[in-house]
């Protein structure tokens, strides 16, 4: 059996340990159980499994969907109720749940290659053999079963990385839904879930720009895949460009019900490819000035009078503090746009310590997707 066939099976790691109490347990190994000296052998394949993860990343990285999986999380996205029907509002929506995403995840295997400001990536850190083989060993202490996202945060934890962000495809359902949009609107379209969830809300239209070549060419894979209905899909179009370069296209459209958008935050992920914002406007003054401002203002040139501005960002903490979604909100203000709604997921903040207290959330959601309206509606 390859080594690699360890991962994602339960006791993979533990039914090799040569203590055989510890085979079938579910609950923490103490750490001086799990020494060298007392499971060589399990060391060993550990050793093994790690210079196999670094030998070819992609066995930890890529998460892949039959087609049939495929089918079934599309059609989970599909019936998923965001709607309370009652009071005619958007249902409390939890990160944990993410309908559609084994679909973004199995067309975009370039996900973990995303860096942090610093330029370290999980797929970074996949490739040293002393860090995999830490995670590893943490991971057994801790699981039962070698998940690989629990390898991958174990990874992270070890270099204090914070995950990469990916919009749900059930919120974007949800304020698509809500709103009635029909035709939206992505300056900056990302890993797909805004696009999914647009379609599945009722949009008959969905535009959106992407430079990343591999971010632009995943959401193509999508909207041809095979396990979802093509006249659903023939409704979104990706631009492969910046925003920047996309306006004169998208003036000759006809005008947009919503504006959806997550932009990136400016420094806190560093995308694979293209003409990114943060490399042509590499400081904040002039990130905002030059490219969020121009962006956010020439996206609500093209909305209807009745249109909505939604975006999802927050204020950021990298090298240091960058005030994002202040910024979004005094660009709205000064062009004439108010703050009309707020969509919070439960369960979006970060990991970190103490936020999980008696299986309860304690620290407020940090994703939130603001809602602009002209002040004179
Ligand atoms: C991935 S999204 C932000 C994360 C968000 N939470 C999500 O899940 O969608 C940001 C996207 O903006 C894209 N981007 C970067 N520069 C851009 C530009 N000038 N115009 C449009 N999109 C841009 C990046 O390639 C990236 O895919």
């Amino acid at each position: 059996m390859p080594v690699t066939d360890i991962l994602n099976t339960r006791y993979g790691l533990r039914r090799l340990l040569q203590n055989t109490a510890y085979h079938a347990t579910d609950g923490g190994i103490p750490k001086d159980d799990l020494t060298a000296d007392k499971e060589p052998h399990v060391h060993a394949t550990i050793k093994e499994l790690a210079a196999a993860i670094v030998e070819n990343p992609a066995v930890l990285l890529v998460d892949e969907y039959t087609e049939d999986v495929r089918r079934k999380d599309w059609k989970t996205l599909l019936r998923k109720e965001v709607m309370n029907k009652d009071t005619d509002t958007i249902l409390g929506l939890d990160a944990r749940s993410r309908p559609g995403h084994k679909i973004l995840d199995h067309h975009m295997p370039h996900f973990y290659a995303v860096a942090n400001h610093k330029g370290i990536s999980v797929e970074s850190l996949a490739q040293r053999q002393e860090t995999v083989e830490k995670a590893l060993l943490a991971n057994l202490a801790m699981h039962s079963t070698p998940y690989k996202s629990e390898i991958r945060r174990m990874l992270m934890m070890t270099a204090g990385l914070s995950s990469v962000t990916k919009y749900r495809a059930a919120v974007a359902k949800a304020v698509v839904a809500y709103w009635g949009a029909t035709r939206v609107l992505d300056p900056c379209a990302g890993w797909g879930g805004r696009m999914l969830g647009a379609l599945v809300g009722g949009a008959r239209a969905y535009v959106g720009c992407e430079p990343d070549p591999r971010t632009a060419a995943g959401l193509r894979a999508i909207l041809a895949d095979p396990a979802l209905p093509a006249l659903i899909m023939a409704k979104a179009r990706i631009l492969e460009m910046p925003v920047e370069n996309a306006w004169s296209t998208l003036r000759t459209e006809e005008p947009f019900d919503m504006v959806l958008t997550s932009p990136p935050y400016f420094n806190l992920e560093l995308y694979t490819g293209g003409p990114q914002s943060v490399t042509r406007f590499p400081t904040w003054s002039q990130w905002v000035a030059e490219w969020l401002e121009p962006t956010i203002r020439g996206c609500l040139a093209l909305l209807k009078p009745t249109g909505v501005s939604c975006w999802s960002v927050k204020n950021i903490r990298t090298d240091r503090l960058y005030p994002l979604a202040d910024e979004v909100d005094r660009i709205h203000a000064e062009a004439g746009w108010e703050l009309k709604q707020t969509i919070t997921m439960r369960g979006s903040a970060r990991p970190g310590a103490g936020r999980i207290q008696d299986g309860k959330e304690t620290r407020e959601s940090e994703e939130e997707t603001y809602v602009y309206l002209r002040k004179s509606i």
